[in-house]
């Protein structure tokens, strides 16, 4: 890993279904990033929708909206060294596209996880919720998302540890040269 002074800024962009595993993932990738000296920055769509996007609901213009202001500090940060690991839903696949375009040094991690499995681990009881109703436009119940097609990594967080995931993002990232 290279040192603080030559860091090369880049987005790891990870998305995928609610309790899909994005932000345990990318917390512990940060850590370790971190360990090794490198500017890091963390955007997660719990946090940012509290202070940035907390005007923003979840219809697909609310959405979209979300993304393209994320796309932009992601964009202002890792053109000034920093790596930044992003954990949003981010659904929409144009969105996501966009996003790539803007960026740059961009890696696409799609959080893989079957539904049935995100649903049981439910952190939040918000599955429960949608499932009862009460929450309207709930991803992967009653809001659709749409799989990257050709993102630079898939991880399987029913299939693989939190550990094998973490190594997978730090060495395919080393990989294309981003660290
Ligand atoms: S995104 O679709 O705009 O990328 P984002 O990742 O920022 O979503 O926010 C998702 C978080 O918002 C979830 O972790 C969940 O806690 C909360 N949330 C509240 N309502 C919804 C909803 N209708 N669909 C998905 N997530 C929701």
């Amino acid at each position: 890993m290279s040192g603080a002074r030559e860091q090369k800024g880049v987005t790891l962009w990870f998305t995928g279904l609610p309790c899909s595993g994005k932000s345990a993932v990318a917390d512990v990738v940060a850590e370790r990033l971190r360990a090794s000296s490198l500017k890091v920055e963390r955007l997660d769509g719990d946090v940012v929708r509290q202070d940035l996007t907390r005007d923003l609901g979840f219809s697909k213009a609310d959405r979209d909206e979300n993304i393209r202001r994320v796309t932009f500090v992601s964009k202002l940060l890792t053109r000034n060294g920093v790596a930044v690991l992003t954990s949003f839903i981010s659904p929409f696949r144009e969105m996501r596209d966009r996003a790539r375009r803007e960026i740059g040094n961009f890696m696409e991690i799609y959080v893989k996880c079957p539904v049935e499995v995100c649903m049981k681990r439910d952190v939040k009881g918000m599955y429960q919720k949608a499932l009862r109703g009460e929450i309207k436009e709930f991803t992967g119940v009653s809001d659709p998302y749409e799989e990257p097609e050709r993102p630079e990594l898939v991880l399987e967080t029913d299939k693989e540890t939190l550990e094998e995931s973490v190594n997978r993002v730090l060495s395919k990232a080393r990989e294309l040269g981003y660290l």
